[in-house]
């Protein structure tokens, strides 16, 4: 992290789990261990569970996130959720074009750049995932993947919007595997997606734009990864579930 010129995010995607009273639970032993925190936490929770988030984290530094929105405003769209509906219940980020999303439900770059202006248009503060394949990466296409996908999903969008997006670097084969990046690896993957905005927008731009890594961050190996530079803090799915574990990785980005 570069605490000098950007703040570091620990947001938690909590995927398709907790119950309501789960999730209050949850957050309740979250509250304790982020007062104070010297870095942005957010919970990113399923929609069933926003409004409960919004009301238990009321007066605390945790900030809710949504995991997905849809791009227009409203329509028929069965099943979907729009910008204006989360802003409406006091959500401030969202998860957008996570691998998991592209993965088992046809996301696309098209989309997420689409989902991404709608979030921004209605004021939210989109977290937007990028990141390879394992076969990618050993092909040796990372660069270029991740290339592609900044490109596109930030196609046609301002400096100035860009300043308040939140990109995840997300290696899908680090996803629920348990098999983390190397902080090395986590580092140049950032550090060249920073390259790519600045060529995108200018070097202030890429500067100030938070690159998180996501993929088994968890208590043990947070510190390291916090370590690099162009590392801004996590998006964490299975450790963000467990408070203590929750809790550590905010402590370490908070040193
Ligand atoms: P895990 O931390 O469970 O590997 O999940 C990472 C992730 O997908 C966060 O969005």
């Amino acid at each position: 992290m570069n605490k000098a010129v950007r703040k570091a995010i620990i947001a938690g995607n909590w995927k398709m789990n907790k119950t309501r009273p789960e999730a209050k639970e949850l957050i309740e032993a979250i509250k304790p261990l982020a007062k104070g925190a010297d870095c942005e936490v957010v919970v990113g929770v399923p929609f069933t569970n926003l409004e409960t988030a919004v009301e238990a984290t009321k007066g605390t530094n945790i900030h809710v996130g949504a995991q997905n929105c849809h791009f227009e405003k409203s329509g028929a769209f069965t099943g979907e959720i729009s910008a204006d509906m989360l802003v409406e219940l006091g959500v401030e980020y969202v998860i957008l074009g996570h691998s998991e999303r592209r993965q088992y439900f046809g996301e696309t770059d098209e989309t997420v750049n689409k989902r991404t202006k709608a979030a921004l248009a209605a004021g939210l503060k989109p977290i937007v995932c990028v990141g390879e394949l394992l076969w990618e990466r050993e092909c040796g296409i990372t660069e270029e993947v991740l290339g592609k996908q900044c490109k596109l999903d930030f196609f046609g969008i301002t400096a100035d919007e860009m300043k308040k997006i939140t990109i995840a670097y997300e290696p899908v084969w680090a996803i629920g595997t348990g098999k983390t990046a190397t902080a090395e690896q986590a580092q140049e993957a950032c550090k060249y997606i920073r390259t790519v905005i600045a060529k995108m927008f200018d070097e202030a731009t890429a500067e100030a734009v938070t690159v998180q890594y996501g993929g088994s961050m968890n208590a043990k190996n947070a510190a390291e990864l916090l370590s690099k530079v162009d590392v801004d803090g996590g998006l964490i799915g299975g450790a963000s579930l467990k408070a203590p574990d929750f809790g550590e990785i905010i402590r370490a980005a908070s040193v």
